[in-house]
């Protein structure tokens, strides 16, 4: 079983267990556990709202120019930002913690 642990925006920590690409990205997982309501440009990498922090960072490398573009824009981004809906669910985020961080 897989599982990592998201802390929302008003730091309630919370274990989540998933299965791997059970959904197309961590913002769509998160969302529809009813712990953050977020996405606001349906996960194309133009809103921030999904701002999270990821510890450790693993290989979670950002391959999308648009992601990077958007979180260069972001005044409280960090080495650990990443965009919740660019990132898949799966083995890779096995065990992280995940910290919403949101736009700024
Ligand atoms: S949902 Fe808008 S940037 Fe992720």
């Amino acid at each position: 079983m897989y599982f990592l642990f998201f802390t929302n925006s008003i730091g309630q920590q919370h274990r989540l267990f998933f299965e791997p690409h059970s959904y197309s990205n961590l913002m769509e997982f998160v969302r529809d556990q009813g712990i953050e309501d977020w996405g606001d440009c349906r996960g194309r990498a133009w809103c921030g709202t999904c701002h999270i922090a990821v510890t450790p960072k693993n290989d979670l490398v950002i391959t999308e120019i648009d992601e990077v573009h958007r979180l260069s824009l972001l005044s409280n981004a960090s080495t650990d930002s990443r965009l919740a809906c660019q990132v898949f669910l799966d083995k890779r985020i096995h065990q992280t913690e995940i910290r919403y961080i949101g736009d700024d």
